[in-house]
């Protein structure tokens, strides 16, 4: 049952959603004030408060990257723009050669053609004004993630076998944190800026709904190794904001999925908190028809 939530979350996400954040953390440092930062509980670029409105687009990477539809990549942005729109979630990822148009064709291995569609969305991004939070991973096996990362090392002679080994095998880690210093270090060959230093990038994303059966944190550990690279540009870590064991029935019918919501986001790396809402697939999908009317009744 999880799994086929978990599925039509992704799918729904995939649809483009709006999405909120929330801050919980500040930090600031010498960094170009025309990259986005937290100022006590603001988001700021040059000192002024920014405010957010916007949409994900998970698509934006395999589009790009292919001359027949490059432009809806412009259309989206355009469009965007043009109802006041000023940020796009989507995927700095497209894993593993069974994948449409895969950016890591297998660890370490890029295809360039697709990766210059990547500097193409920031690049288009930067025209019409609109910040991009890019993601470095999939949760889930769609464009490769996690389990695409596994079975890489399991095919080289790892010994791994589920899914949440991602979050422990030194190997696979290795890969993850390669990934994370390419996609960073990358030089844009359309803008000729480096993505570390380039203020239409708002954020790096850990995961897309980072989950796992027994959290161990090892993916925060990354958030150290990210900032150690990039130290201006905000993280987060793709959380869709369910709490741990300790606060498992403030989550709709006691869900758990191995992250903490509160814990996870105060590691120190970590300058905003995210969360994913889709209350009425949780309520229609896990509440019995008498306690949706108990629900409603007591709201
Ligand atoms: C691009 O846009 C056209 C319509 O203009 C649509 O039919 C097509 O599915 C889109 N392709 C992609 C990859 O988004
Ligand atoms: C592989 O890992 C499993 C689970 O950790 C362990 O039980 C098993 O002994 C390991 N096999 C080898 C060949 O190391």
């Amino acid at each position: 049952m999880a799994a086929a939530v978990a599925l039509l979350w992704l799918f729904l996400i995939q649809q483009g959603l709006m999405f909120k954040y929330c801050i919980v953390s500040a930090s600031s440092s010498s960094c170009s004030g025309s990259i986005v930062r937290t100022q006590g509980t603001h988001f700021a670029r040059n000192g002024r408060p920014v405010y957010l409105n916007g949409f994900n687009a998970y698509w934006m990477l395999m589009a790009a990257a292919d001359a027949s539809t490059a432009k809806n990549v412009t259309g989206a942005f355009r469009q965007a723009s043009s109802v006041g729109m000023n940020v796009a979630r989507t995927w700095a990822f497209n894993d593993g050669a069974g994948s449409y148009k895969p950016l890591q064709i297998s660890p370490g291995v890029y295809d360039e053609s697709v990766f210059r569609g990547l500097d193409f969305v920031i690049s288009e991004a930067g025209r019409y004004g609109i910040y991009v939070i890019l993601g470095l991973v999939n949760n889930y096996k769609e464009l490769g993630g996690r389990p695409q990362y596994v079975e890489w090392a399991k095919e080289r002679g790892q010994n791994v076998s589920e899914d949440d080994d991602f979050y422990t095998n030194a190997v696979v880690k290795g890969y993850y944190k390669n990934h994370v210093q390419v996609v960073v270090r990358r030089v844009n060959t359309i803008t000729g800026v480096a993505y570390k230093d380039d203020p239409t990038i708002f954020a790096w994303e850990l995961m897309n709904e980072p989950r796992s059966n027994d959290y161990s944190g090892a993916l925060l550990q990354m958030a150290a190794y990210l900032k150690s690279i990039d130290g201006c540009h905000m993280l987060e870590v793709g959380l869709e904001g369910f709490y741990g064991e300790s606060k498992k029935d403030l989550n709709p019918n006691g869900l758990l999925f191995g992250t903490d919501f509160l814990t996870n986001n105060q590691v120190p790396q970590i300058d905003f908190a995210t969360t994913h809402l889709y209350a009425d697939q949780w309520y229609l999908l896990y509440i019995t028809r008498s306690s949706i009317f108990d629900y409603l009744i007591n709201i």
